[in-house]
């Protein structure tokens, strides 16, 4: 068959895409499967030979890592002008949050607790990439992680199983659209499979040890609920997880995503993640590596060749049956022809909205807005009113500086597009407020305090002085892990000179992770956290600063008040001995040689206590929130049988503002012992001041369920509690009970 008949047979409308995929697949050779298989880097603005080659010789399924449409298009041509069969490409590309117009990072995205802001932001992602002819994203990154050190936080939706399934799920709509042959729709990747973010001290890449039930109840559970969700393609994890690299994990991806999850889309390894996979001393050579890798199941290898070097030999020896490479081809097949790419190969721009249109910035501004967490606000020192106001004094390295506020993982957005904390201000209020704007410090790792005399004196002539620290972009994001997660460089003796001035301090932070920040909360008035806000940071902080909006967003993710408590989550266990306030000994208050039984015996730090600076779920808003009257509609009820938690929330603010409430609910005794809290339901509210508004949650016993000793999910009847409240840390509570 040539590539004309492949075609013709493809476009055949009255074929089902079964259809089509077992005729094309019976026509194909070997080799050509296993091109199938291939994912291959792009040169990056130009066409190696080989590359050129390759997809001529029907040896390349996917590039990765193009974004020139011309480019993008001549790779099409290739593949199906000129190859024996005329099969299309994947096209992938990490658009991780946004193309042209920057979303606030993953992390910050999460702390909207906004599905369908998540998914907007998506869309335009999606829209924006596929009119550069990209029709594959790889993300969402879906990983659990309880640990701010580790790099990838920041393109992760949080530590919470829930939060993350539902805001990964959004995102997968978000890109996918309802039918994934649209245009302007991508295949999104559900990453990386599995235990990534549970790397040993936070340190990318590194081992990963989950017991099976951990697992299943809280690393697996975004995964499942995004394979549940038609999520078009996986993506295998870099680490070794309890022994056995992800990538060949069998019982990872035969066992539980293809057997138990019955899941039928790609499977695609990480970056050379199968090669590694001797490294780790998991393998001899890359043939075993590749053997091991297509026995797991990994139907696409990225960047390296070891699928190209050795399967057909491996298939040759009866090693690797026929029908299992026929398997995985007909999976990368599948998706070529769900996406439409057998129709419509070619991208024409101008079909597509121009990037970084109005719309697509005012959600990206929505986006930003909702996902800043206000920590601190003493005295109502925010928001400042702008006809209060002379002169205000903006200070601090991430002021002005649109590259780094669009935080890690941007190919391709452009500095230049983003606007800026000072921009913004100035656009906002300069027309009637001077504004002293003092860098004060070169980038966030800076030492030299040279400029803190004049960043004072500013603060001296202003009402107020706003300040913009944080991270740089590079600290956060793939292998940038850091074992201390202060304020980097100087900015913190910065935070204390402009205090010293006496005048009200608003520090605006913008990072990739949870800081250690106490010490920036004992010298400000107010904390404004931003995570890396993305193109539209500027206009959303100074909305939130000057009140045209209040802040909404809350904490996806414990802020510890040192990294020594790192891992600290809310989810976590009792223990035998938990601590209380009572029980909790200071360090600084022993008296020497205290007898060692003295000192509260139960489970804390002596130097840190064993509360976290900040608990998930939680952020302030102008609007001042009342929980009340909490009540469960049934004392017990039965398995199968439903029940509505309701409580009264109440604006005794005088701003109107957004509150997310929190539904958490604990099993009070388990075959496993189960979370002291597990957050089941959120619900976004907007209420005006003086407002009331009752919210209900309606939760059934499958809800309650999860994996026991026996690996089987259950609910077990018994005793639960249940928090309605603005966090994970909500004193309002109420009990229920589930009967046989
Ligand atoms: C390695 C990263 O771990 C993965 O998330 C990313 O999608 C690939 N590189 C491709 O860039």
């Amino acid at each position: 068959m040539n590539s004309e008949t492949a075609q013709k047979l493809a476009a055949d409308g009255e074929l089902s895409v079964e259809s089509r995929v077992a005729e094309l697949l019976s026509s194909m050779g070997l080799d050509e499967k296993i091109g199938q298989m291939s994912q291959l880097q792009a040169g990056g603005g130009w066409i190696p030979e080989e590359l050129a080659n390759g997809i001529r010789r029907g040896r390349v399924g996917s590039v990765l890592n193009e974004p020139d449409v011309k480019i993008i298009n001549e790779l099409q041509r290739l593949a199906v002008e000129e190859s024996r069969l005329g099969i299309p490409l994947l096209i992938g590309r990490d658009v991780i949050h946004g193309f042209k117009t920057v979303f606030p990072i993953p992390l910050g995205q999460a702390a909207t607790w906004n599905p369908s802001v998540v998914e907007a932001g998506a869309r335009v992602s999606a829209e924006e990439a596929a009119r550069a002819g990209i029709n594959w994203t790889f993300a969402p990154m879906i990983d659990i992680t309880r640990d701010p050190r580790w790099g990838r936080i920041a393109e992760s939706l949080g530590e919470d199983p829930y939060l993350c399934s539902e805001l990964g799920t959004a995102m997968v709509r978000g890109f996918q659209s309802d039918d994934l042959s649209a245009p302007d729709a991508i295949a999104a990747c559900a990453k990386h499979f599995a235990g990534y973010g549970a790397a040993e001290g936070g340190r990318d890449y590194n081992t990963a040890n989950i017991p099976e039930n951990e697992m299943r109840n809280v690393y697996l559970r975004p995964f499942k609920a995004v394979a549940d969700a038609g999520v078009a393609t996986f993506m295998s994890a870099f680490c070794d997880l309890n022994g056995v690299p992800a990538t060949g994990n069998s019982w990872l991806m035969n066992q539980i995503l293809r057997q138990e999850w019955s899941y039928q889309g790609v499977v695609v390894s990480d970056w050379e993640s199968i090669v590694e996979m001797s490294v780790h001393g998991f393998t001899h050579d890359d043939e075993q590596a590749a053997y091991e890798a297509a026995m797991a199941g990994i139907d696409m290898e990225m960047a390296s060749s070891s699928y190209r070097d050795h399967l057909e030999d491996l298939v040759g020896e009866n090693k690797i049956t026929l029908e299992q490479i026929d398997r995985m081809v007909e999976r990368v097949l599948r998706l070529k022809f769900e996406l439409g790419l057998f129709e419509q190969p070619y991208t024409d721009p101008a079909q597509h909205p121009e990037p970084l249109n109005k719309a697509n910035l005012k959600v990206a501004k929505q986006a930003a807005m909702q996902s800043c967490v206000l920590l601190k606000n003493a005295q109502q020192t925010l928001p400042l009113i702008p006809t209060k106001l002379d002169a205000v004094a903006l200070i601090g390295p991430l002021a002005d500086d649109g590259y780094e506020q669009m935080g890690t993982w941007v190919f391709d957005g452009d500095a230049a597009n983003s606007v800026t904390c000072r921009q913004a201000i100035d656009e906002l209020i300069g027309h009637t407020v001077e504004i002293h704007h003092v860098k004060a410090l070169e980038t966030t790792r800076a030492a030299s305090e040279d400029n803190f005399a004049s960043a004072k004196s500013a603060a001296e002539k202003s009402d107020a002085a706003i300040i913009v620290v944080g991270e740089e972009a590079f600290m956060s994001g793939e292998a940038h892990s850091r074992a201390n997660i202060d304020l980097p460089g100087h900015q913190q003796a910065l935070i204390e000179a402009v205090a010293s001035t006496g005048k009200p301090v608003i520090v605006v932070i913008m990072a990739g992770r949870p800081l250690t920040i106490e010490a920036v909360l004992a010298h400000a008035d107010a904390v404004l956290y931003a995570w890396h806000p993305g193109t539209m940071g500027g206009p959303a902080i100074a909305d939130l600063l000057f009140g045209l909006e209040s802040p909404s967003g809350k904490l996806p993710v414990t802020f510890p008040r040192v990294v020594g408590q790192v891992p600290i989550h809310y989810a976590q266990k009792n223990t035998g001995r938990p601590a209380t306030e009572e029980s909790c000994v200071n360090i600084n208050e022993v008296p020497p040689r205290a007898p060692q039984t003295s000192l509260g015996m139960t489970s804390f730090h002596l130097d840190a206590g064993f509360k976290p600076l900040f608990p998930f779920g939680y952020g302030l808003s102008y609007g001042r929130f009342q929980y009340v009257k909490i009540t469960t509609s049934h004392h017990s009820i039965s398995l199968g049988q439903s029940l509505d938690i309701s409580a009264d929330v109440v604006n005794m603010g005088s701003h109107a503002g957004e509150e997310v409430v929190q539904l958490y609910i604990r099993d009070l005794v388990g075959n496993v012992t189960r979370p002291i809290k597990e957050l089941k339901g959120f619900r976004r509210i907007r209420l005006k001041p003086g407002e009331r508004q009752r919210i209900s949650f309606r939760v059934h016993t499958d809800d309650l369920a999860f994996y026991n000793r026996d690996m089987r999910l259950t609910t077990e009847p018994g005793q639960f509690h249940a928090w309605i409240g603005g966090s994970s840390d909500a004193p309002l509570w109420a009990e229920f009970e589930v009967h046989v």
